[in-house]
């Protein structure tokens, strides 16, 4: 089974056995046949936190599961979507009937049940901020279990499902705490900056999602026509003696602070400043208005683009001691 239109990567890559699951029970249903206990096993949402370097000889499983619906307590929505549902569909569902919380995280691919999986953030706003909970799937009991917020020990890019539980569980519903008073979120310089621009002094959540969406249309290339996942690594979180030291090599170093003692660095900028930045080697590269976004110019192998981000690693590493990890899923 092909999974070259199920990757946003657009790289070539097939799988012995392939399932869809539309609801819950489709999930009871193909673990009751204890065959698929002791395949390999792959979960895929939208595809689009993943580099396939190989076929893959075991069973993927796409998760459809749709749906989105709310409860309302007072100014809060406990608003609960199906784990197939795409992200950007939820977000506009949200900010057209005016549940605000999520509207900086407009446009990011992929589907809502990997939301929690890997955090995903953007613009001053995580996942963890919003998350009520989830519903998750066990395999092993064929169980459904209820994970709160604390339950998913959410950190940068990170959760349990990624962790301490990796592969046991498969989500199949989300739910998130938003809320009818917005408490809109610019603290993300390029929102404040564009809002001056647009002579916007009260902005209305549409106001955030449009120009978030503007910002990153300008930054980020478009997985239907460029394959892309995304930022491909994480940006290094680093102790602060080591930071000064580069500090002071690099005035311009461009970092965040994230805790006592902790700074974070731009990824982005590390490549950029040795020389990476929409660099084309053959049919992949390093995107031309955000280097930390690895592409597919339409031929590339997982492999090349492996190989490319086995390169920059091993480059950053030489020039500032730092090691990169990769944020997307090589398999
Ligand atoms: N920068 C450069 N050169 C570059 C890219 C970035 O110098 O090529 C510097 C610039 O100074 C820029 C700063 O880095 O102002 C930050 O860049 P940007 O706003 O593009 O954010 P990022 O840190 O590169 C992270 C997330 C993105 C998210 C943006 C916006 C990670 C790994 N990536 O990128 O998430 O959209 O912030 O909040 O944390 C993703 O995870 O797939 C993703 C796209």
């Amino acid at each position: 089974y092909s999974l070259k239109n199920l990757n946003t990567f657009g790289v070539a890559a097939s799988c012995r056995w392939f399932v869809e699951i539309n609801e819950e029970g489709d999930l009871q249903e193909l673990f009751s046949d204890p065959q698929w206990l002791s395949v390999p096993r792959l979960v895929l949402g939208g595809g689009s936190n993943i580099l396939f370097t190989q076929d893959f000889d075991g069973l993927l499983i796409k998760i459809n599961i749709p749906g989105i619906n709310y409860v309302e307590n007072g100014d809060d929505l406990f608003v609960t979507a199906g784990a197939g549902v795409i992200w950007n569909d939820f977000v506009n569902y949200c900010v057209d009937h005016g549940f605000a919380g999520v509207e900086n995280l407009s446009l990011i691919p992929g589907s809502v049940g990997a939301s929690p999986i890997q955090n995903i953030g953007a613009y001053g706003v995580e996942i963890k901020d919003v998350l009520h909970s989830c519903e998750a799937f066990e395999i092993k009991t064929r169980e459904t279990r209820h994970f709160t917020n604390e339950d998913c020990q959410f950190g940068y890019r990170d959760s349990i499902f990624k962790s301490r539980v990796k592969g046991q569980y498969i989500i199949t519903a989300v739910t998130y705490r938003l809320s009818r008073r917005s408490a809109i979120n610019t603290s993300y310089g390029a929102i404040a900056q564009e809002l001056g621009n647009r002579g916007i002094a009260h902005p209305t959540i549409s106001d955030i999602s449009n120009i978030v969406s503007a910002i990153r249309v300008s930054k980020l290339p478009d997985p239907s026509t460029i394959g892309n996942a995304g930022s491909f690594f994480k940006n290094p979180v680093i102790e602060v003696d080591k930071f000064r030291q580069l500090q002071s090599a690099f005035p311009d170093i461009v970092h965040f602070s994230v805790s006592d003692g902790m700074e974070k660095l731009s990824a982005g900028w590390l490549i950029e400043k040795i020389g990476w930045k929409g660099v084309k080697i053959n049919e992949t590269g390093t995107w031309k208005n955000q280097a930390l976004v690895l592409v597919n110019y339409g031929n590339a192998s997982g492999i090349d683009v492996y190989n490319l981000s086995a390169a920059i690693i091993q480059d950053v590493e030489k020039h500032f001691g730092i090691t990169l990890e990769r944020e997307v899923n090589v398999f």
